[in-house]
């Protein structure tokens, strides 16, 4: 794991979207994972900008889907689906044929989850994944407990996930369980690359670096991974013993 230390959020998220930009570069027909929520939008938009002005292309690339909310339509504004569609596929023009997400609406969601998993073996796995970190630790639904041997599953929500969740949606939601890959996934996966910034991920990001590895703290795996890069602004690092 390698670990940089930004000023701001703005330095951090050109770091990851340069990272993306290296990827396509690499392998045109990369496969990406990229989290939803706030700490990416930054990363998102300066990607957007930097492919409109040099024209990267991204024709050729495949987007699986990381988490989504069970029971949440795709026309939820707080759904992971409409979060990608309006922040990532349609400002860089992906076709729906490279899009691969889960459909948290169906009657079955192990089949969901097989399906998912069967994709992105079928693809040769997942070059590029980006995420961010829960307040409780989790990487996209994995939370404290699961099961570091899994694939894509179904899970039920931390309750801290459920109530901070509510931050994306206009109104209550009930919000009880997640479909999500799964940390092996996330060990499997070519680069992993966390971002997170400001003060209130301050504490999550010390134990997450700083205590032992274990699944209850599944951001902890982050070390775990052979190529794995961490992100983070001056805040988000401000507890952190090392960068004292
Ligand atoms: P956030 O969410 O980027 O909105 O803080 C992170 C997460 O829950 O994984």
């Amino acid at each position: 794991m390698k670990l940089e230390i930004f000023d701001n959020y703005e330095g951090l998220s050109l770091r990851a979207a340069k990272e993306i930009i290296g990827a396509i570069q690499r392998k045109p027909s990369a496969v990406f994972c990229l989290a939803t929520g706030d700490s990416p939008k930054r990363t998102y938009e300066l990607l957007t900008n930097e492919v409109t002005q040099s024209g990267v292309d991204f024709s050729k690339a495949h987007f699986i889907g990381l988490d989504e909310w069970v029971g949440i339509p795709p026309s939820n504004p707080g759904s992971c689906h409409y979060y990608l569609d309006t922040n990532v596929f349609r400002p860089l023009g992906i076709s729906a044929a490279r899009i691969h997400l889960f459909d948290a609406l169906s009657k079955d969601l192990p089949n969901e989850c097989q399906s998912m998993d069967e994709t992105i073996r079928r693809l040769g796995g997942i070059d590029l994944m980006l995420v961010g970190i829960g307040m409780n630790g989790h990487v996209g639904f994995n939370e404290p407990g699961v099961s570091p041997n899994l694939y894509s599953h179904v899970i039920h929500l931390d309750e801290m996930t459920q109530n901070v969740g509510q931050k994306y949606f206009n109104g209550a939601v009930v919000l009880k369980q997640g479909i999500t890959l799964g940390l092996k996934h996330f060990l499997e996966t070519k680069l992993v690359l966390l971002v997170a910034n400001g003060e209130k991920k301050a504490a999550i990001i010390k134990r997450s670096l700083e205590e032992n590895i274990s699944e209850n703290l599944p951001a902890t795996f982050i070390r775990k991974h052979a190529n794995s890069k961490v992100f983070i602004d001056s805040a988000a690092a401000s507890k952190l013993i090392k960068a004292r």
